[in-house]
């Protein structure tokens, strides 16, 4: 397994160009699903995820043309045609499902076009349980009769869902994504109440709307759906990724540098570009991104607590904790999302990092200096906090099991060296 060796205490200075958002790529590429004409997505990340979403779209009939030229497209990122004249399989297989979670995403368009899906259930991960059953729940109301056997969903629904009103009892990012995508061939109207508001949901429900779908209340909680008999091709651009763009944020303050995240969209980005600012960090937005200035000033540790958003993301938790490790004063990180995602605090109290936790919060005294060592990835971005941090601390970090990085950042090593960071990937 590959590992990656920083040598940290080197401002960063320079350009990172921000990718395509991978939470926003995964229901897009699903969205094919629900149209038997192309879906022509553009500025396509190229991440693991992304291949593995592409592998399980295949085993459903899904033909895929990649096309390389995407500078011809004036974008940047890959461009991908999607065309699903049939689906050939409406069963994904636990072998595929298993390796990445966001393989849920299949389950409301198969059902929602063929009457019947077969999904393998994701199984949990090293941040919770990570259950479906606010999924289920809903698809249920909307006619599908669900059973689980074998460690496989099983729905079926006599001619086509029906729409319904549902309410989430808590906000969830793939079920408001899974049924918003059923719903659009549905018959009927089906409102979706405390719904998603994270970016990535309204970018594919804008996405949806360009094959066709009718959907009001794009971005707020309250979501309605005019069922369609279907849906037709679009073209579409992934948004840049705010987690990416927030991470390399983080890069530039806690090595003290000054960067341009070109193409980030800071509208996606308020909660945690005020907690950036409140850190002393200089935080200007620009024509084409936002330019993090931390050159020679001195930062404080700020409370923080994850919220759904526009709260403050908990994709973001972990690679905020490396900074206020490194900051002064005290800072409190609630985590109210997961219920475990402080994996990377032991790996950075390897580092020198002063962190204690309470339950789901935890109390970070900012040190001098963090200090090289060899630590292990255990998530995606619990393994970006710990690249942080090396990059901010004095000597030698070797970081192991990186294949976690290589699910949610492109070209990582790159997008830092070009920065003045001394990073290289160690192939073994
Ligand atoms: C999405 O995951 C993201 N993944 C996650 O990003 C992100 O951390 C999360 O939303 C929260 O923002 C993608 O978009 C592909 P949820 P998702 O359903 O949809 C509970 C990353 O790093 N819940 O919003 O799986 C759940 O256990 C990844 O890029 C249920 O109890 O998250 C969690 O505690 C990590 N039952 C909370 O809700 C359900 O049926 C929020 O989960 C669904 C969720």
């Amino acid at each position: 397994m590959d590992s990656i060796r920083i040598r940290g205490g080197r401002p960063l200075n320079g350009v990172i160009p921000i990718s395509g958002a991978k939470n926003a790529a995964l229901p897009l590429m699903a969205a094919t699903l629900l149209t038997a004409d192309t879906l022509t997505l553009l500025n396509l990340p190229h991440l693991v995820d992304i291949t593995t979403m592409a592998n399980l779209l295949a085993s459903h009939g899904v033909f895929m043309h990649m096309n390389g030229n995407a500078k011809a497209q004036g974008c940047g990122g890959r461009v991908l045609e999607l065309t699903t004249r049939d689906i050939t399989n409406t069963t994904a297989h636990y072998d595929l499902v298993r390796k990445m979670r966001a393989s849920i995403l299949v389950l409301g368009p198969i059902l929602a076009r063929m009457g019947q899906a077969r999904v393998s259930l994701p199984g949990g991960c090293a941040i919770g349980a990570r259950p479906v059953d606010l999924h289920l729940k809903a698809l249920e109301q909307m006619g599908a009769v669900i059973g689980i056997d074998g460690g496989y969903v099983d729905a079926r629904v006599e001619g086509r869902l029906k729409g319904a009103h549902l309410v989430f009892p808590q906000v969830t990012v793939t079920g408001t994504e899974n049924l918003l995508m059923a719903a659009t061939l549905a018959e009927g109207e089906t409102i979706i109440d405390n719904a998603a508001r994270e970016p990535e949901v309204a970018d594919l429900a804008n996405c949806l709307v360009a094959m066709g779908a009718e959907i009001s209340g794009i971005g707020s909680s309250r979501l309605v759906v005019q069922g369609k008999e279907s849906l037709h091709g679009a073209t579409h651009s992934v948004l840049p990724d705010r987690i990416e763009a927030g991470s390399y944020a983080v890069a530039a303050a806690i090595t003290r540098g000054r960067v341009l995240l070109q193409h980030a969209d800071a509208t996606h980005m308020a909660a945690l570009i005020k907690v950036l600012i409140a850190a002393g960090v200089e935080v200007t937005v620009q024509e084409d991104g936002i330019l993090v200035d931390a050159a020679g000033r001195t930062l404080k540790g700020v409370d923080v607590m994850t919220e759904p958003h526009p709260g403050f993301p908990t994709d973001m938790q972990a690679q905020v904790m490396a900074l206020f490790a490194t900051a002064e004063g005290a800072s409190m990180m609630t985590e109210t999302i997961f219920e475990n995602r402080f994996m990377h605090v032991p790996e950075l109290k390897r580092m020198g990092a002063n962190i204690n936790i309470h339950n789901n919060s935890a109390i970070v005294r900012g040190v001098d200096a963090l200090s090289g060592a060899p630590v292990m990835a255990t998530d995606l971005r619990a393994s970006m906090s710990l690249v942080l941090a090396a990059l901010a601390a004095t000597g030698e970090t070797t970081i192991a099991r990186v294949y976690h990085l290589d699910r949610g950042y492109e070209r990582l090593e790159q997008k830092l060296a070009a920065c003045g960071a001394e990073i290289e990937r160690l192939r073994d």
